[in-house]
């Protein structure tokens, strides 16, 4: 028995509305009308096309692809928080879903009362929900925390819940986006397990994930998509070998050409330096950004950089290779290579390229790709650097 049908799925989003809210829908519905051309094309973006796939009941289907290739979009069309533009996505049974941190919990809820408002929402019985209360909170750790609001949990205490709450209550169907985002180590590994003893119980897995190994324990079929559309899709290794092969895979490689005069990038790539090729960057590893160009003929004074900037805007690094070493490039192809020890905070960063000399910039794009550091904030979520500088404390 099929427990999800998509078929022929396309989802367009018109940029500029980010979300259906009334209000929302008013002023674009009114800049529509004060703009000549109805919808520019450029302003559109199909985030998933004409996309088929089923899976039938116990079976496991993992996503793979890159930044933007529309493995959210899916997620979100299977559980109803948006819809088709074209096409139609069937599911049977029970949907439980753990999307992005903010999605499924009701922030001014308390813990308890959140387990028990989504064992609602799936059709669940009071007492069926009262029954599995303490397996839940068991495996979240948050007993502490049962009647505070969720809005003032932190993002991991917010996973580890809603985990717990997906993962417990005997959906049907369960639907988990990159669980590796956020929560530590551990945390990960019992997810992992229990997603792993969900597909033994015969429960439907949809799991998105950049972390291919959990992929590859959990499920047995996956499916690869590309700007929208499925490039390939069958048993869960050989559909990852392909992914990989493509080189499209480590740490969602940007190969945006970039060109000025003489000058071509030619790919910015980041990921774990001791594992090249691969895309999981964990939080106490060294991340290596390689950036490749080629330059025709000899700039004079010709500097490069490279630098990151934190999700919440604030630049972390920037370094020049007049930083190090002052070096006239003759004409050839290049490798610049930068290691970042493991200082920063999880997050997810940009990574920027500045080519130049002191008179002039000649390329300089703060965002050519990006990489995402996973593990654990230890609590601390607001620092950029996570230190172990000598701190004492004496009576004096
Ligand atoms: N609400 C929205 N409004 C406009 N564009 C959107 C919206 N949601 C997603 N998109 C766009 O749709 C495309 C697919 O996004 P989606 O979140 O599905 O990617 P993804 O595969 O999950 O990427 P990631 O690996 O970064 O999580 C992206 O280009 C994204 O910018
Ligand atoms: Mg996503």
């Amino acid at each position: 028995m099929d427990r999800i049908q998509v078929e022929h799925v396309s989802k367009r989003y018109v940029l500029g509305e980010r979300s259906n809210t009334a209000g929302e829908l008013v002023t674009s519905a009114l800049r529509r009308l004060t703009t000549r051309r109805a919808r520019s094309p450029q302003r559109e973006l199909w985030s998933l096309r004409d996309v088929t796939f089923r899976v039938s009941e116990g079976e496991s289907l993992g996503i793979v692809g890159r930044n933007g290739a529309g493995k959210s979009t899916i997620l979100k069309i299977l559980t109803r928080i948006t819809s088709p533009t074209d096409g139609v996505a069937r599911t049977r049974g029970r949907v439980a879903a753990l999307l992005e941190v903010g999605t499924g919990f009701h922030p001014e809820l308390t813990g308890r009362e959140n387990v028990y408002l989504n064992g609602a929402i799936l059709g669940m019985t009071r007492r069926d929900i009262a029954r599995r209360f303490d397996s839940i909170v068991e495996f979240a750790g948050t007993e502490r925390f049962l009647d505070t609001p969720v809005k003032r949990y932190s993002s991991g205490m917010y996973l580890r819940l809603a985990f717990a709450v997906a993962a417990h209550l005997e959906p049907d169907i369960l639907v988990v986006d990159e669980i590796l985002a956020v929560g530590d180590a551990e945390f990960q590994r019992k997810c992992l397990g229990r997603m792993e003893e969900a597909g033994r119980e015969g429960r439907t897995i949809v799991y998105v994930s950049h972390d291919l190994d959990s992929l590859r324990s959990v499920c047995s079929r996956a499916m690869w998509l590309e700007a929208g559309r499925v490039r390939d899709e069958g048993a869960t290794a050989e559909v990852v070998r392909e992914y990989l092969r493509s080189g499209l895979s480590s740490a969602d490689s940007g190969t945006s050409l970039l060109q000025a005069g003489p000058l071509t990038v030619t790919s910015v790539e980041a990921g774990p330096a001791h594992a090249p090729g691969t895309s999981v960057v964990m939080q106490e590893d060294v991340t290596r950004v390689t950036v490749c160009f080629t330059l025709q003929e000899r700039i004079p004074g010709l500097d490069l950089a490279i630098n990151l900037t934190s999700s919440k805007g604030v630049r972390v690094l920037d370094q020049a290779l007049s930083d190090s070493e002052h070096r006239q490039l003759e004409a050839g192809d290049y490798a610049m290579s930068l290691e970042i020890p493991p200082v920063l905070n999880v997050d997810t960063y940009a990574v920027g390229v500045w080519f130049g000399t002191s008179h002039v910039d000649l390329i300089d794009e703060p965002a050519v790709t990006s990489f995402t550091l996973h593990g654990s904030d230890r609590g601390r979520p607001g620092r950029v650097l996570v230190t172990d500088f000598p701190l004492s404390v004496e009576r004096v």
